[in-house]
């Protein structure tokens, strides 16, 4: 069995983060994205691995390289418009051949992996198995509708849900899945959705079984989704602590602090990572927070919030909660007067004040 990941794709929901770097590479608990779907395909057993790449092809490739750190063979396959799902199906075809293929989306996140699926799968030699997920907003997803645990209908973003079973973005398939995309037509937003391809399959005769999932699993399409994935994966984390915590300095819960982070005068309190070279000083930081590379903060407080590398955050009098902050971000006080507030944001940042 081969996999597919995509990982092409705008990420439009996620600017500006995504005005300069892929959405599958955007760090939950200080780890892209992607590398979770890597790492559940490897623990499944699957070493070849076909990575559909769009615009963002060489930040993808820079970050993954070869699977080689993985155990994995990742060959790239270059999708040149985000034209659907089933279309990058279409285009791997030469890769899988007449394999099996799991295909997962690189900005999903499975919590208990796939292996379970896999298995699934390989014993009861369905020709398609999908995982659907009970959402409360299904008009989101790719909505199927079973019947007596079959598969009857499949309807990508519906506007009025016949069920509130969301199509998860993990998929097995056999070789005749490439029989459908190449019959099916372009959608309302003129892409080959691979909802459709499945309907086909359901329509021709062929068994596509469904399974229902109970583990956690998220589409990381909006900021406060990869907020939520990060407060999901930080559950997990364990307690290390490599960097430099200073005497005053409080730790409480579990925290993982990497080497050559400095912690000065500060409360973490856990489940929080704080990544190498990180400085904190006067600092409170609180359950939930994942802090990347090279960040500053001081004299500030936060919790349930994401903060990438080598951002610096000063004496911000009020706590910082809930938030996804970028690259390179400068976030401070100015004690002059008039009060106010002073922005330069990009194009559709978000900044809420009280
Ligand atoms: C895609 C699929 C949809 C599925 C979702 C899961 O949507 O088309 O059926 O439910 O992924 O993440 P997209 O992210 O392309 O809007």
């Amino acid at each position: 069995m081969k996999a597919l990941i995509l990982s092409g794709g705008t990420g439009s929901r996620l600017r500006p983060l995504t005005y300069t770097g892929a959405k599958q590479l955007i760090p939950v608990a200080n780890k892209p994205i992607l590398y979770y779907a890597i790492e559940a395909i490897r623990d499944a057993g699957i070493t070849e691995i076909g990575m559909i790449v769009g615009e963002t092809r060489e930040e993808i490739r820079r970050a993954v390289g070869d699977g080689n750190r993985w155990g994995v063979k990742v060959t790239y396959i270059e999708q040149d418009a985000p034209r659907g799902l089933a279309h990058a199906v279409k285009i791997a075809e030469p890769f899988i051949g007449t394999d099996d293929f799991l295909m997962f989306l690189g900005d999903n996140l499975v919590r208990d992996g796939v292996t379970a699926f896999v298995n699934q799968f390989r014993q009861d030699a369905p020709n398609s198995l999908i995982l659907l997920s009970r959402v409360p907003d299904p008009q989101r997803f790719g909505v199927a509708e079973l019947q007596d645990g079959r598969v009857v209908n499949l309807v990508e973003k519906p506007k009025e849900p016949k069920s509130d079973l969301a199509l998860v973005g993990v998929y097995l398939f056999d070789r005749h899945i490439f029989k459908a995309v190449n019959e099916i037509q372009p959608s309302w937003r003129n892409e080959l959705e691979i909802t459709d391809a499945i309907q086909y399959l359901v329509d021709h005769g062929y068994r596509v079984d469904a399974h229902v999932i109970d583990g956690w699993w998220k589409d990381t399409g909006k900021p406060e989704d990869v907020i939520e994935a990060n407060r999901m994966m930080l559950e997990y984390i364990g307690s290390r602590v490599d960097g430099v915590v200073d005497e005053s300095s409080a730790i409480i819960g579990r925290a993982i602090i990497e080497a050559g982070a400095e912690i000065t005068n500060s409360t973490i309190r856990g489940p929080v990572i704080i990544g190498k070279g990180a400085k904190i000083s006067n600092t409170y930081v609180g359950p939930f927070t994942s802090i990347s590379e090279g960040v500053r903060i001081i004299g500030s407080e936060i919790e349930n919030s994401i903060v990438l590398q080598d951002t610096q955050i000063e004496d911000i009098p009020t706590r910082i909660d809930n938030s996804l902050i970028g690259k390179n971000v400068q976030i401070h006080r100015i004690a002059d007067r008039p009060r106010a507030l002073t922005f330069v944001l990009g194009d559709n940042s978000r900044a809420e004040v009280q």
